[in-house]
């Protein structure tokens, strides 16, 4: 399977299925959004087809709920669920305490909704997602669209007394027309190149009105499964047990244990 693949869908494929493997029966897990996450839901799909695998899934957006049904995963809303056993989703990046920046697919608001009701929350992500600092990637801000121009002053404002390395704010588009997120509202990009004190930030990020979410996502991840081109995956958890797992994938898609590891 992974010789049809490109390295990084091969990537983020493995990081799926090792994830997917974590999953059992009558488990309530949150998926995630994006292209990796998509892979995810592809997975269980299958497992839900070919093993007889019984889930209840709280998907994080409208796409993701739409591909659960499509593959037969049930589907139930958060407050049904009320507490989950694991989210998995994707991320845009991660560092070394396994702090996250997420939403570049715009859908980070439920997303830290879903991961915090949930007893642990698993990252898929290829190679590049790792970095040293949080920042290269912009910020999504979700901001409700009454007076957003005004909140924009405002968190241009806040971030001159930021440690970070770039200020510019962008209003994400699709098209010609704002982007609008699940719940009706849009999103700022901060490209703030490097974030010195994330914490410092999100607090103060979120203390201005007209800001629903920001998409730094600290202290909720637990796991981080990195997938790589050649079919590796590699667990790392917050107690540094980085590579303590290496998997491969075989020409079939099965992972299985590398005796090289
Ligand atoms: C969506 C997200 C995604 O998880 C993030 O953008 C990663 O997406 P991909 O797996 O496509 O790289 O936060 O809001």
């Amino acid at each position: 399977m992974s010789g049809e693949m490109s390295p990084i869908d091969t990537a983020k494929f493995v990081a799926a299925k090792r994830a997917a493997m974590m999953v059992e029966s009558g488990m309530r897990v949150g998926l995630g959004t994006g292209s990796t996450a998509a892979w995810l839901v592809k997975c269980l799909g299958e497992m839900v087809a070919d093993q007889g695998l019984k889930i209840r899934a709280v998907p994080t957006s409208s796409r993701t709920a739409e591909q659960a049904r499509s593959v037969g995963i049930e589907v139930i809303t958060l407050d049904e669920a009320k507490w989950l056993d694991m989210t998995i989703d994707g991320a845009d990046e991660f560092d070394g305490d396994l702090n996250l920046i997420k939403g570049g697919g715009g859908a980070h608001l439920q997303e830290k909704i879903v991961a915090t009701a949930s007893e642990r929350m698993i990252v898929i992500a290829d190679a590049s997602k790792s970095v040293q600092a949080l920042g290269a990637y912009p910020l999504p801000l979700e901001v409700i669209p009454f007076g957003r121009d005004v909140t924009r002053g405002l968190i241009e404002e806040a971030l001159t007394g930021m440690d970070v390395m770039g200020r510019d704010v962008s209003l994400r588009m699709a098209g010609d027309a704002p982007f609008v997120t699940d719940e009706g509202n849009h999103i700022l990009d901060l490209h703030l190149k490097r974030i010195g004190d994330a914490r410092q930030l999100s607090l103060a990020l979120n203390q201005i009105p007209g800001v629903v979410e920001n998409g730094l996502f600290l202290d909720i991840c637990d796991t981080v499964i990195v997938g790589y081109g050649d079919g590796r995956v590699e667990m790392r958890g917050l107690d540094g047990a980085d590579g303590a797992e290496r998997m491969a994938l075989d020409d079939a898609g099965n992972l299985f244990l590398d005796p090289e590891s």
